[in-house]
């Protein structure tokens, strides 16, 4: 089944296959061919290149993209939509004054959703969760990590990680799937920390393993959730099974967790709301990518992300949403990349590096997804007609995709 797009006005993000991830001033560059052509070969990119040299040959579906531009479809390395009902009551507790913090202490937060978590069946919560993701699809997401992390318990892990599996059996989008057992401390082990991160170790870990239920491992490495050291426990376990590291850090407080985590070859550190400057020195020359979560930011309040003090220093800077139930209940890639241009003055360049190929790599699978190179998956977005790409985080608040194509078909 072959697919050609021709006429485009701008085909984005052209990268040779070589290329795993874009840092420091190199993120400005964003390769682009002007009226283009792109084919499709059944779920792959097989070619494309200037009108000029278009392909006369048959092929089975014909798409004139007239004044539109095409990119790679969003890579999001970083979602919790694996979750069972909602928090809108802590939403708006927190617009009548209490912060995300006065929220947990009281047993609100991610403690709220575990308790929902564990109270629903397997095949509820892959009913609703399944909605999250053909919703982000929809938005031109391509290509998504999910996490567990509201289950905190063995059987409540495993429920999530199975249903994060099932997600990937049954979508034709990219999955890779992190077990965030390190996540919070139950109430039961409030004052056994100890004990809680040996049912991770002993309990969980091996099961998971068992049944191949995870790619990555991740632990909240902050202050009232996992230490520092508590954090290189988890990351050393993970190891064990094969499990790359991939880091919450940095959200509230600095506490040094990111250079643990290099040390550690973790793929990547994310949040990264407060960073110091041995924050930077600990990730230069590491192959760790810093992951920005700029809606989360918007929608608890708290800072954004430095982008111009990491990418000024050399370093890759990757966005994604953090889609979740507490603090940012939107998997939209596209207001991700519009905020990162407003509010943390990236360049639409930059944004887009950030949202595509090292998104990609910060999920490992940037031989695959996150930019246009022949072989590649055929995920595309073909946005509406639009003056530039610029429009895309210019016109923050309008739907400017027209199709969303993830392995070579059309989402709905
Ligand atoms: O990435 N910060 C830790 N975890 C999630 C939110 C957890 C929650 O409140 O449900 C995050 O923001
Ligand atoms: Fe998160």
């Amino acid at each position: 089944m072959k697919t050609l797009i021709i006429n485009i006005q701008e085909l984005l993000q052209i990268r040779d296959a070589s290329i795993q991830k874009v840092s420091g001033s190199d993120m400005k560059q964003l390769p682009s061919i002007k009226n283009a052509y792109l084919l499709i070969e059944d779920d792959c990119i097989l070619d494309f290149g200037s009108m000029e040299n278009c392909p006369k040959n048959d092929v089975d579906v014909n798409i004139d993209a007239t004044g539109k531009v095409v990119l790679p479809a969003w890579c999001d390395s970083h979602t919790h939509i694996v979750y069972a009902g909602n928090r809108i009551l802590e939403f708006v507790d927190r617009i009548n004054g209490l912060t995300y913090e006065e929220i947990a202490n009281r047993g609100g937060g991610i403690l709220n959703s575990a308790k929902k978590i564990n109270a629903i069946s397997e095949e509820e919560l892959f009913q609703q969760s399944k909605v999250r993701l053909e919703e982000i699809m929809s938005q031109g997401t391509g290509a998504v990590e999910i996490k567990s992390g509201y289950g905190l318990t063995v059987e409540g892990e495993i429920k999530m990680l199975r249903v994060i599996k099932k997600l990937a059996q049954n979508y034709p989008i990219k999955i890779k799937s992190t077990f965030l057992g390190a996540h919070a401390f139950p109430i039961d082990y409030k004052e056994n920390h100890s004990g809680y991160i040996d049912l991770i170790i002993n309990e969980m870990l091996p099961k998971i393993a068992q049944e191949d239920l995870a790619d990555y491992i991740d632990a909240f490495c902050e202050t009232g959730y996992f230490s520092v050291q508590e954090t290189e426990q988890i990351m050393e376990a993970g190891k064990k099974y094969g499990l790359q590291a991939k880091i919450h850090v940095n959200q509230f407080n600095a506490i040094n967790g990111i250079k643990a985590c290099v040390k550690h070859n973790a793929l990547s550190v994310d949040h990264l709301e407060v960073v110091t400057d041995e924050d930077i020195e600990a990730l230069k020359n590491s192959d760790t990518m810093p992951v920005a979560l700029p809606s989360c930011s918007y929608f608890i309040s708290i800072p954004y992300t430095p982008a111009r003090k990491i990418i000024d220093a050399g370093l890759p800077l990757a966005l994604a949403t953090d889609f979740n139930p507490g603090t940012t209940p939107s998997g939209n890639m596209n207001f991700v990349v519009a905020t990162a241009c407003i509010k943390m003055k990236m360049t639409p360049e930059e944004a887009i590096n950030a949202a595509t190929i090292n998104g990609a790599y910060a999920m490992g699978i940037a031989k695959t997804h996150g930019s246009i190179t022949k072989g590649k998956k055929a995920n595309i977005i073909i946005s509406k007609e639009v003056t530039s790409f610029y429009q895309l985080p210019y016109a923050f608040g309008s739907n400017l995709i027209d199709t969303v194509f993830i392995e070579g078909k059309i989402v709905q």
